[in-house]
């Protein structure tokens, strides 16, 4: 538990703004950001005897019900097992073999376990975030849902926040844990010219639905098609998840029902038959689109974890995978700190750097292949549609994209480490 302490003192200036009470708190690692990175480490710390407490601006219920992808690698279900989740991932995980890659109007699939011996889950990112919240504070874990003005001292370290009762809370910290997503206040909070950020932006979007009807296809289906990317997921039995490249100021409300499936079957369409399955559409948004990768990962006593310290396209569900992968190097090191063996935090930037980066490859590959520019040329759309039926007809660049796809060189990683 975080010690606390009652204590009154006035505004920033002193004198202008009124007394009000700031309740002081101590805990060992302050981690901000209750999403799948923030959630995951203060259980693993937590399992390991270490106090954490975790603030998040959004209410709980919004997170649990917020559509992320959900493609998930073996190291991280391997990761949620170890944090007691293996009856979550049963219950609500589906195992997929394979996924499918349409051109050229075919569909040629990836055989995950005969190419690399390995599988994926889909298993939403929402409902991952909801059983670790449920497992953390139901064995006492400390997380406080919808606090509001958070400020962060990366110097001392510590962060203020207002508790939704209105109480103003400062929690000190040893270390400071910034899982707070690809706007992350903590990494905004470090002092100018402290460490570097690296990113592209892509002249394209997503166009993302949720949709009520069966799946279209037995597995993820992505598409590349002269008119643009399409992305067929699937949820469960009668609600999917679906995508389409589109411009990134695109407004879905101009976006009619028929006029999405119109372009959703152009893209698809070819001399097999196959169509979409239509149904209800019961949510429509526009994703952004970049890679983002901010170094080193670690300031002094500031760790950024997740999101927070790299963003990926989401062609490929890396996110999640890459924020476990974050987790699954941290959580250990930041137990050993605790014991006074720094070793594992010094080297965590590095060693977690490394594999950001081998994965923003992957995901950009796979961004460029699949996805079509507005501004392309003929020449450059029919060159990029033979580079993926090249890749598709050779044995080795299958293995590429199934080792990608499947994460198999992380989760080699994760055993030599
Ligand atoms: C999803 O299920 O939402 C999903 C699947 C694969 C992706 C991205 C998103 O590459």
């Amino acid at each position: 538990m975080a010690g606390s302490e009652q204590v009154t003192s006035a505004g920033g200036d002193g004198r202008t703004r009124p007394r009000r009470a700031v309740r002081r708190e101590r805990t060992r690692v302050g981690i901000v950001g209750a999403g799948p990175a923030g959630l995951a480490l203060a259980r693993m710390l937590a399992l390991g005897g270490v106090d954490t407490v975790v603030i998040e601006i959004r209410e709980r219920g919004v997170i649990e019900a917020t559509q992320r992808a959900g493609v998930l690698e073996q190291h991280s279900v391997r990761l949620l097992e170890e944090l007691g989740l293996a009856a979550d991932v049963a219950r609500d995980g589906r195992r997929h073999g394979g996924f499918g890659i349409r051109t050229g109007g075919a569909t040629h699939r990836i055989d995950l376990e005969g190419l690399v011996g390995a599988s994926v889950w889909l298993y939403p990112q929402n409902l991952v975030v909801a059983a670790l919240a449920e497992v953390h504070s139901g064995s006492g874990g400390d997380v406080r849902w919808a606090v509001s003005d958070v400020e962060v001292d990366v110097k001392a370290p510590s962060v203020s926040f207002t508790e939704p009762d209105g109480t103003r809370v400062e929690l000190s910290c040893d270390l400071l844990v910034g899982a707070d997503g690809s706007q992350s206040l903590v990494r905004h909070s470090l002092p100018r010219g402290v460490g570097e950020g690296f990113f592209i932006e892509y002249p394209f979007a997503w166009f993302a639905l949720l949709v009520m009807t069966p799946p279209s296809a037995p597995e993820i289906l992505y598409t590349q098609s002269a008119r643009g990317f399409t992305l067929l997921s699937q949820r469960d039995a009668t609600l999917q998840r679906s995508y389409f490249q589109c411009d990134p100021a695109e407004d879905p409300r101009d976006w009619s029902d028929d006029r999405i499936w119109a372009e959703m079957q152009a893209r698809a369409a070819g001399p097999d038959g196959f169509t979409v399955k239509e149904g209800p559409i019961v949510e429509k948004s526009v994703l952004p689109f970049r890679s983002y990768v901010h170094q080193p990962l670690r300031h002094g006593s500031v760790v950024l974890a997740g999101d927070a310290g790299h963003t990926v396209p989401p062609t490929g569900a890396k996110g999640l995978n890459l924020a476990f992968a974050d987790v699954a190097l941290l959580g250990p090191a930041i137990l050993d700190w605790a014991s006074g063996d720094t070793r594992g935090l010094d080297a965590y930037s590095d060693t977690a750097l490394d594999h950001v980066w081998q994965v923003q490859s992957f995901s950009y590959r796979m961004t460029t292949l699949l996805h079509t520019r507005a501004d392309a040329t003929p020449f450059e759309v029919r060159r990029n549609a033979a580079e993926l039926r090249g890749m598709l007809a050779s044995r080795a660049g299958r293995q590429y994209l199934a080792e990608g796809f499947a994460g198999v060189a992380s989760a080699d990683r994760a055993e030599r480490l």
